[in-house]
Order: C-alpha cells, then structure tokens, then sequence
C-alpha cells in the first residue's frame, strides 16, 4: 500500500499479542509514511485519542483473535476482541467520521460444506451457520458490522475470506507449522482423518482484493474472496513433505478438532464481475515461494517457535 499510494499515511494498530511481532513491520518501520501503535482496539480512549491525532478516512479492520482451536479453550477473548473490539472502532468511525469502515472477515460464517457435494459453494446469500465460539465471534461482528450501516449510515464493506497462506503466517496455522515442524523432522499432527477441505489464497490476493473493495466496493455490501482452490489438508501435508524432502512418516493422525468444518469453498463471481478480481498465484508456485520463505526466515519463525507457542498447543509436539 506504501509503494502503490504513495500520498497514504498508513497507521497500523496491534495489541502485539502472542501472534503479534514487531519483526514482521521491520520492513516498513521507518518509512516516513507509516506509523505503528501499540493499542487494544478494545480500548476505547487509546482509540479516540489515536482518531483524533490521525484523522483518518478509512479503517481497514484486519484486528482478531484468529484461531479456531485457541477459540474452543477460551471463548472469553474472541468475543471480546472480536465483537467488542469492532464496536469500539465502529464508534469511533461514527464520532470523528470516515469515508470507509472495512471488515476483514471469514468464510467460516458461512459454516461448511458436505465432502459429497462439490457443486455447493458459499455465495454472499449463503445462510450464516457458525461451528466455533471463533467463527461465531466473527459471524456477530459482520452483523453489528451491517447494523450500524443500517441503523447509522456508516459507510461499511464487509469481505469474507477463504483460508490464507504465505509469508508471515503465525506457526500455528497448518501450512506453517508443517513447515517448521518438517524442517525439524517432527511429526506432522493431521487432525482426523486429514480429509477436510479448506480453499486456500494466496495472502497478497486477499490484500488486493481488500485494496478494491475499500476504493470500489459499494457500501453496505458483503464480498466472498476466495481461490476456487480447494484442498484436503492429507495433501497439503503430503505435498509440503515432498517440497522439503522429508519423509511422509512424519505425518501423524491425532484427535479430530471438536466441531471440525468439512468443507470451505467460495464462489467469487461477486467480486469478479462487480470488481474484475481473481486469484494470480496458484497454488504450486504459491506452497513454493512460501516454503522458500520460511526457509529464508528461519530467524523470524523459530523464535516464535521457541517462545510462547511451544507453551500452548497439546499438539504441538
Ligand atoms: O477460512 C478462513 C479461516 O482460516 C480464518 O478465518 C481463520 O482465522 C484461520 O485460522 C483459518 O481457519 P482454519 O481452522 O481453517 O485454519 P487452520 O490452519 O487452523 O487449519 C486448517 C485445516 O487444517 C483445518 O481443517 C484443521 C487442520 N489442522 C490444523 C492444524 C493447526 C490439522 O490437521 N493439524 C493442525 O495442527
């Protein structure tokens, strides 16, 4: 954004929680038009006063507890960061005015889909049908999201995005973590019977879709962003082995995730024919350039590896 606006002030707010690291915004830190503030959205008055320093027009809201399996230990904070964090900043928008409120949001709302029926996709009128305290945390957020463009004016877009992958992803996501764990020959843990289908999206295509909906989308609307790229997480898993050639004996089925969503598949022509977006990467040359980063990176990963996260999940290992 940076490069490509080159009169854009882009402040970014983040609480640095477990999944935060100061590292990843090495690259833009200095730039004289950019500006990193260490807040809750949460907190109301560290908001108003950073809206009223900056004044901005558009709010893009990337902010979230974002992971399903953390949701189901502890419910508390992803409604609080989701849902409450969204109507501060809302607010916010309300009381110093903005030209545009964005929700970054998910597929998930939407629920899953059945592994037999490969002609059903999520479209904007799929039916809201959450399975996890997160993706419901999520599902609430778009509803207050819609609620204060009906009730309030806000000018709102909402997007909801399929599963993405790429540079920087958090080690405790399935590609990433099967790359670290591969890289130090352990095991691989395969939830189930490894069969659920995610549609994965190169995280640079979500961006540029984002990019298109706050300059071009139509206000109050909702728009599907996905791959039409779906994959069972077994061949992720196996294709990942391959690339680092490491053996598929890594590979280990552990307890299934309560709850677990079967099938995501997005239908994008929303966003096709209203905004001329498609996916660029496939997903070969995507896996690939990711895994060359992460191979690249090793210093921006193991240290996340070796800190909190190793304290966290049962799986781990
Ligand atoms: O669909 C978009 C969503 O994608 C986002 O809204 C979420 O914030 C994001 O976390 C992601 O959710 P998933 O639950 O699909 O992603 P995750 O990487 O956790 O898991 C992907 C699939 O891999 C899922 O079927 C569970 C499985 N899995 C995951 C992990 C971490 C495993 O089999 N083993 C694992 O260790």
């Amino acid at each position: 954004m940076l490069d490509k606006y080159p009169d854009y002030r882009i402040v970014c707010l983040d609480k640095l929680t477990y999944a935060g690291n100061l590292s990843t915004l090495a690259p833009v830190m200095d730039h004289p038009k950019f500006r990193f503030v260490k807040a809750d959205i949460c907190d109301r008055e560290a908001v108003n006063q950073l809206f009223e320093e900056e004044q901005p027009d558009i709010i893009v809201n990337f902010a979230a507890e974002s992971h399903v399996d953390r949701s189901i230990e502890n419910p508390g904070i992803f409604l609080e960061t989701n849902i409450m964090g969204t109507a501060v900043l809302m607010d916010a928008c309300r009381k110093y005015g903005i030209t545009r409120y964005h929700q970054v949001s998910t597929d998930e709302v939407y629920g899953d889909l059945p592994l037999d029926r490969p002609d059903l996709f999520f479209t904007e009128e799929t039916p809201i049908h959450t399975s996890s305290p997160y993706s419901s945390s999520k599902a609430s957020a778009d509803l207050l999201v819609l609620a204060y463009y009906r009730t309030y004016g806000l000018p709102v877009t909402i997007s909801r995005c399929s599963n993405n992958y790429g540079p920087y992803h958090f080690p405790e996501k399935l590609i990433p973590l099967m790359i670290a764990n591969a890289l130090a020959d352990k095991p691989l843990p395969v939830y189930g019977e490894g069969l659920n289908v995610r549609d994965w999206l190169y995280v640079e295509d979500h961006c540029r879709a984002i990019d298109l909906i706050i300059h071009k989308g139509r206000v109050g609307e909702v728009y599907n962003v996905g791959g039409h790229n779906e994959m069972r997480n077994i061949d992720i898993v196996k294709m990942i082995c391959k690339e680092l050639g490491k053996p598929e004996s890594l590979i280990t089925y552990v307890a299934d995730r309560k709850g677990h969503d079967m099938r995501y598949a997005i239908d994008p022509t929303k966003i096709y024919n209203e905004l001329g977006w498609l996916p660029e990467t496939k997903f070969e040359d995507g896996i690939k350039k990711t895994i060359r980063w992460y191979l690249e990176h090793r210093d921006w990963w193991e240290k996340i590896i070796n800190g909190e996260y190793q304290e966290y999940s049962p799986t781990s290992f």
